[in-house]
C-alpha cells in the first residue's frame, strides 16, 4: 500500500530520512490517469534503487490556456489501485493539490481552486522563474505547443528539488521531453541519473496514451495509421531506402489517407533532434497528429 502524500515539506523530510537510512529513491513523474506505459517505468525503475516515488501532479504551467488541461481525464482512485497491483510496490505516491502554492497568492489560489477553476501557475504572478533548454525545446511539439516544455523542464526542477531522488525514469513516448530532461539535468547538475525507458504499445500498435480515452472508436481506428506507417518507415529505412524526405512523405501520406490532421512528422538525430537528411546513425522518426479534438503523439527509432 503505497504512502500517500499532498504536502511539499512532509515529502522532503520522508525522502531525506530514508536517505539517511541509506535508501536510494527512484521517481517516476506523471500527470495521472495510469496505464500500462506508465507502469512499465515504475517496473523500470525499481531495478535501479530501493524505493520508488510516484508523483501525479497535473501540471498547469505546461499547458497553454486553450489547450486540454480542463479536458485532460484524471481518476486517482484508479491510479492508487493500478499502483497497488504492481510487485513489489510503490512507496510513495506523491500528489500535491498545487505546486506553486507559496507567497501572498496562496489564498487567493485557493479560493479559486475551490470555485472549481484550475488555476494556472501562468497567471500566478508570484512564479517568475522559468527553465528553458533553448535549442531542444525550439522544434516539433515546442513549436506547436510554445509553453509545455518550460512547464515541463520547471515542474520537473521543482519535484527534483523537493524529492531528491537519485534516478528519474521517463518514457521514450515523449522522446523530446525526455531528451530536454536528461540536457537540463546536464546543463544544471542536478544529482539525478535520468533513464530512458521503451514506448509501450497497445496489441494492436496505438502508442498508450493517457488521451487515448478521449478517442471515438472511429477516430482510435483511424490512429492506427500512426504506429503503422512508423513500423512502415522502419522496415523500409532496413531494405535501404534512406532518404529520410522520401520517408517523411510516405508518413504523411498514410495518416492523412486514414483521416489524421498531421501537426509534425520529423526526422531527427536521436540526441540533437535536429533534422536529418540521410539516415546514417541512429534517428528517430516522430510523429504529432490529431484525430477529431485529439492530439497524438508517438515516434520510431531507427538505428
Ligand atoms: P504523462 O503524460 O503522465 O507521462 C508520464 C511519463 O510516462 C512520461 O515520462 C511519459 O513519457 C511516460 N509515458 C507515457 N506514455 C507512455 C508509453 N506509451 N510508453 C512509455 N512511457 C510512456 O509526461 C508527463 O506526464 C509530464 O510532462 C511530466 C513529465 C509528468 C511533467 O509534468
Amino acid at each position: 500500500e503505497p504512502k500517500i502524500i499532498r504536502n511539499k515539506e512532509e515529502m522532503r523530510n520522508w525522502s531525506r530520512s530514508m536517505r539517511a537510512q541509506g535508501k536510494t529513491i527512484g521517481l517516476v513523474p506523471t500527470m495521472g490517469y495510469l496505464h500500462q506505459g506508465h507502469l512499465s517505468l515504475i517496473t523500470e525503475a525499481q531495478k535501479h534503487t530501493h524505493l520508488i516515488v510516484v508523483s501525479i501532479y497535473l501540471n498547469p504551467g505546461q499547458f497553454a490556456v486553450n489547450e486540454d488541461l480542463s479536458t485532460y481525464p484524471s481518476d486517482f482512485h484508479g491510479d492508487i489501485q493500478k499502483l497497488k497491483s504492481i510487485p513489489n510496490g510503490v512507496d510513495v505516491v506523491f500528489n500535491p493539490q498545487n505546486l506553486y502554492d507559496y507567497g501572498v497568492e496562496r489564498e487567493k489560489l485557493k479560493e479559486r481552486e475551490k470555485e472549481g477553476e484550475i488555476v494556472s501557475c501562468l497567471e500566478d504572478e508570484e512564479h517568475e522563474t522559468w527553465i528553458r533548454v533553448k535549442q531542444l525545446e525550439k522544434g516539433m511539439c515546442g513549436k506547436s505547443r510554445p509553453v509545455v516544455f518550460r512547464g515541463v523542464a520547471t515542474v520537473v526542477a521543482k519535484l527534483f528539488n523537493i524529492i531528491e531522488p537519485d534516478v528519474a525514469v521517463f518514457g521514450k513516448k515523449d522522446y523530446q521531453q525526455w531528451r530536454l530532461i536528461q540536457r537540463m539535468v546536464r546543463d544544471l547538475d542536478f544529482a539525478v541519473k535520468v533513464i530512458g525507458s521503451e514506448l509501450k504499445r497497445e496489441e494492436d500498435g496505438l502508442a498508450m496514451s493517457s488521451r487515448n480515452v478521449h478517442l471515438s472508436p472511429q477516430e482510435r481506428e483511424q490512429a492506427l495509421s500512426i504506429s503503422r506507417s512508423l513500423f512502415e518507415a522502419k522496415s523500409a529505412a532496413k531494405t535501404g531506402k534512406n532518404i529520410c524526405s522520401e520517408l517523411r512523405q510516405s508518413v504523411i501520406e498514410s495518416i492523412e489517407a486514414a483521416g489524421g490532421k498531421i501537426d509534425y512528422v520529423e526526422i531527427v538525430d536521436q540526441e540533437s533532434l535536429e533534422t536529418v537528411e540521410e539516415i546514417k546513425n541512429g534517428v528517430v522518426v516522430c510523429v504529432a497528429a490529431w484525430f477529431g479534438k485529439v492530439r497524438l503523439i508517438d515516434n520510431m527509432e531507427i538505428s
